[in-house]
This record gives structure tokens, C-alpha cells and sequence, in this order.
């Protein structure tokens, strides 16, 4: 292959990269195409503008003084599913009105690696070990249907929640795969569009682009905050104007409990007259790994867990709780002209955040170096970044025992976040339910077992019930099925209906 001809040889010199085809010689036809191809599409001067950009931001000195900047989430913008009890209903009926006009769209950021979690697959695709089995996925879309029900029951017409899934180059083939070898999990094809975010190259501290073998750039996803580039040169924005979509619930894929096109969410954002809105958690625990909510020189944003100092993590108010408690559950309103706005406007002026990271590379004999300390950085932009250019922000505080618990990290003992942690948080959200709706859970002696379990054996772990998302999206329509009623665990209630599965031998 004919390098200089392409005028490839030149502009990678141009642009300081040359090392990368320091290996050329000893490629076979196919690797040379394909390292032309992936050459050919970078634009090296909008990579080193990243690059510097992202290295200056990240200094630590800036960074301190971002930590002197932040102030807390004034009360004024906040609304609470405890404090604001009684607007809840409200909030709820406006949402699902919403809903039910088919103005209501979820997208899901599922580009992520997994990385943590340690699987090669989507992390939507993963089984937490439910009594069911079912995937991350299938719980989503099942959310999605019972809510277009309820929608549909209460105003008496059709609608449609559709989802956006954004994938990545590593995630797409795979992730459509799973969707359609499961028939969408029930909903309608069309209304499920997928979309692939970009792809950046990791870079040394000198700005050089790595080489993960002789042959391939060290490529990852440009972070969750590529969704605005991608709705742009993917016309998704178009395909939401065309479907009349005004509000776009944006939520991460590993969180159990998520309430996928929350009406209630929906409806305070809404009613609100917010263009913009976030969901948190109170965060207890300083070292925490969630970012917070709050403003910096009079604007929002999320400081992300990896970006504040833990002086600052650990600022306490008068009351005694962390200063900066609203933390970030990765549930985002945007209004669409927002984000029209955003993707037509702003989204070149967001920096991309630097991860240092230890990166696989191949050195100047063609050996491949696994490093153990950081060796290079990735560079993110993060879906959050875009708070600031709101011009009517809120923020929604949930409890997280009803609505988060994100999947991260693989089992371990005690590990925080785990696949158990995400099983026992939905099995013990359940059985909340069941108790509310006036059901009863009795043991192997026939006791019934009390609403507060008792630890004295030493266990705390949760009852075994499981409710199928086409039964109950939030706890309603349970009192008919399970009122005064009492159940042995392991109890599942589906659309065929109510299995006490250790009774039964199963
Ligand atoms: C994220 C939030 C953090 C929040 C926490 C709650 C961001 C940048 N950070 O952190 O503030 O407290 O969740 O659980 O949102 N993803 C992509 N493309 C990418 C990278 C990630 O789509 O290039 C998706 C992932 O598939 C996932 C989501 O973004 O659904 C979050 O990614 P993850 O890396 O798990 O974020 P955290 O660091 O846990």
C-alpha cells in the first residue's frame, strides 16, 4: 500500500503521531487497511486541541480551586418525594399525561465497557440472579410497557414511550443482537432506535496517541457525554421532532431499581417549567462513588466523585450532613428545544474530562506492556456537563432505597455495588410492596415473619420476591393479588400469576 500517495505519512507527521506507523513494515495487507481506514478517519488537530484543552482543566491547582467555587443546591429548585408528599400525585398525574401524548421519550446511555463489572458483554445484558433471570434489559423494557399501560388505562388512547439506545463501536452489534434474539422484550421495534457514540484514542502524557498492538490505535468511547455529538450527526434529534417528543428522560444502564420515564419525575420537571432536571440521592457517605449536584460560580453542574477533594467530600452543615449531599443517580430531564439547543449549540464548548489510566501498549520493539501504574489518559465528556446552560434548573430528591442501586463492580465479599447488592435492593424494594399492599411473608414453621426482619440469626438477607414490571411499575395494583394473603418466599408474581416457588419444591 501506497502510504504517501494518501498523504497519510505527511499529515501524521504534521501532527506529531508518526510513531504510529513505526510497525507498518511488519503488517499483513489486511492490518495495513484496516490501519489506514481507522488513521484516515481521525482528525489529528481536533484530537491535540482535546488534548490540551483536557490536560489544563484537570491540573489539581484548578481543581482545588473549582472545590472553593462549589456552593450546595439551594432549596429552592429541590423537590422531595418525603418533604413535598403531598404534590406527589400531582406530579405523577402530569407526567403520565405526558406520557400518554407519546411526548415522553427515554434514552438509554449504554456505551460504557463494563470495565468494573468485569464482563466482555453489555452490562444490560448481564443477570443480577433474580428468581426470574431476567436482564437489566428486559427489566427497562418491561418498565416501559406496564407504564405505556397505565398511560393508555388512564386517558383512553394509544401512546408510545420510544428508546433511544445509545451503544458504542464495542456495544452495538451485540446489544441489537440481544434485542432481537429476545423479540424487544414485547415492545414495538419502531419504537426502539439505537445510535453509537464516538470513539477517542488514548494518548500518553505527551499528547501521543498509544498503540494497543503493532497494527491498532488504543481506542475507547468519548464517554457519556458523547451522546450530544452523536444525536447531532446521527439524526436523532430529527427523529424525535418528527415523533413530537418534548421530554427525554436520559438514564444509565446499571441501575436495578431505575424508574425509566418516571412520571412523577416527569411531571415535577414539568410543572416546574424546567428546561433541565436531575434526580438525586442524599449521599451519606463522603467517599461515595456518585458525583453531586451543585452549583459552581452560580451554575450547575455535577463534580464528579473522581474530581472533588475529599476535604470538600467531607464538609458537613449545621444539621450535620454532608454539605454536598445531592448525589447524582444518572437520571436527567431535558426538555427538547434544551436539547436541540444543546446539540446545535453548545456541545463544542464542553472539555472532555482526563481519566489517567493504566494502558495496554506495545513499546519500540513491538512487545506488548501491561503497565501497573497510569501510563496515559482517556478522554470523557460527561452527559452532566451540559447543566450549565440551563436556563431553568431543577432537582428531584428520591429515596435510594427505592430507586437506586447501580451495578458496578463484580461480587466480592462486602463489595459495594455488586451484583447481590443490586438482586437483594430489588427483592427488598418488593417486598416493601407486598407488605403495603397488605400481604404477609410466613417462614418454614409457618410464623409470620416480622415487616421488620429480625438479624438475630445473624442474616440480613432480604426475603425472596420478585414482581414481574408488567405486573407493577411502582407498587400499584398489588392490594387485589396479595391483601391479607400470606406467602411463603420465595414469592414471584408475574402476568401468569403468583408462584411461591420453595413450596412448590421448585
Ligand atoms: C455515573 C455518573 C456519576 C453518578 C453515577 C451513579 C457520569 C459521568 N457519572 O458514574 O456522577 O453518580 O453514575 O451511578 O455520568 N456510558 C456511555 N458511554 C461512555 C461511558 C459511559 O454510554 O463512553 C454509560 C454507561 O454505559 C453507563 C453510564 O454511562 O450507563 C455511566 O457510566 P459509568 O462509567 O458506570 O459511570 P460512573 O463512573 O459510575
Amino acid at each position: 500500500m501506497d502510504l504517501s500517495a494518501s498523504g497519510l505519512t505527511q499529515r501524521l507527521a504534521e501532527a506529531g503521531q508518526s510513531h504510529l506507523l513505526q510497525f507498518w513494515g511488519e503488517l499483513s495487507p489486511e492490518e495495513q487497511a484496516d490501519l489506514t481506514h481507522d488513521l484516515q478517519g481521525m482528525d489529528f488537530k481536533e484530537i491535540s486541541g482535546f488534548f490540551k484543552n483536557a490536560m489544563e482543566t484537570s491540573s489539581s491547582s484548578k481543581q482545588e480551586k473549582m472545590d472553593a467555587r462549589m456552593e450546595p443546591v439551594p432549596r429552592e429548585v429541590l423537590g422531595s418525594v418525603t418533604r413535598d408528599r403531598e404534590c406527589l400525585k400531582d406530579w405523577e398525574l402530569a407526567g403520565l399525561q405526558c406520557i400518554s401524548q407519546s411526548k415522553v421519550a427515554v434514552l438509554l446511555l449504554a456505551g460504557g465497557q463494563g470495565t468494573r463489572l468485569g464482563v466482555s458483554y453489555p452490562k444490560g445484558m448481564y443477570d443480577v440472579g433474580l428468581p426470574s433471570h431476567k436482564t437489566l434489559f428486559q427489566i427497562q423494557a418491561e418498565r416501559i410497557l406496564k407504564l405505556q399501560q397505565l398511560a393508555e388505562q388512564k386517558h383512553k388512547i394509544k401512546c408510545h414511550i420510544p428508546w433511544y439506545i445509545m451503544t458504542s463501536g464495542r456495544t452495538m452489534e451485540s446489544t441489537k443482537e440481544f434485542f432481537s434474539r429476545h423479540n424487544c422484550f414485547g415492545l414495538d421495534k419502531n419504537n426502539i432506535i439505537f445510535f453509537q457514540q464516538g470513539m477517542l484514542p488514548a494518548m500518553d502524557y505527551n499528547g501521543k496517541i498509544i498503540l494497543e498492538n503493532r497494527g491498532k490505535l488504543s481506542m475507547a468511547p468519548d464517554g457519556n457525554g458523547g451522546l450530544y455529538r452523536a444525536l447531532g450527526n446521527q439524526g436523532i434529534m430529527d427523529d424525535m421532532e418528527r415523533r413530537g417528543i418534548e421530554f427525554i428522560h436520559v438514564y444509565c444502564v446499571d441501575n436495578i431499581l431505575v424508574k425509566v420515564a418516571d412520571p412523577a419525575f416527569v411531571g415535577f420537571c414539568v410543572e416546574k417549567g424546567a428546561d433541565c432536571g436531575a434526580k438525586v440521592v442524599e449521599k451519606t457517605n463522603p467517599t461515595e462513588a456518585v458525583g453531586v449536584v451543585c452549583k459552581v460560580d452560580g451554575h450547575y453542574q455535577v463534580v464528579e466523585y473522581s474530581e472533588i477533594t475529599l476535604a470538600t467530600a467531607e464538609k458537613r452543615s449545621a444539621d450535620g450532613r454532608l454539605m454536598f449531599n445531592a448525589g447524582n443517580v444518572a437520571n436527567h430531564f431535558f426538555s427538547f428545544s434544551f436539547l436541540r439547543d444543546v446539540v446545535q449549540k453548545y456541545e463544542p464548548k464542553l472539555q472532555h474530562h482526563v481519566a489517567q489510566k493504566k494502558i495496554p501498549y506495545v513499546d519500540a520493539q513491538g512487545q506488548l506492556i501491561t503497565p501497573d501504574k497510569p501510563n496515559g489518559i482517556k478522554m470523557e465528556k460527561f452527559v452532566f456537563d451540559i447543566f450549565q446552560f440551563a436556563k431553568k434548573f431543577v432537582v428531584y430528591e428520591v429515596l435510594r432505597e427505592d430507586e437506586f442501586s447501580p451495578l458496578k463492580n463484580a461480587d466480592s465479599q462486602d463489595g459495594k455495588d455488586t451484583p447481590t447488592t443490586a438482586r437483594h435492593a430489588l427483592m427488598s424494594l418488593h417486598h416493601r410492596w407486598v407488605l403495603n399492599a397488605g400481604g404477609h411473608f410466613i417462614d418454614e414453621n409457618g410464623r409470620r415473619v416480622p415487616a421488620i426482619p429480625s438479624l438475630k440469626d445473624g442474616t440480613d438477607l432480604p426475603i425472596k420476591c420478585e414482581i414481574s414490571p408488567l405486573v407493577s411499575y411502582g407498587g400499584e395494583g398489588l392490594e387485589e393479588l396479595v391483601k391479607e394473603r400470606e406467602f411463603h418466599p420465595t414469592l414471584m408474581i408475574d402476568k401468569q400469576g403468583i408462584h411461591e416457588l420453595v413450596k412448590n419444591g421448585v
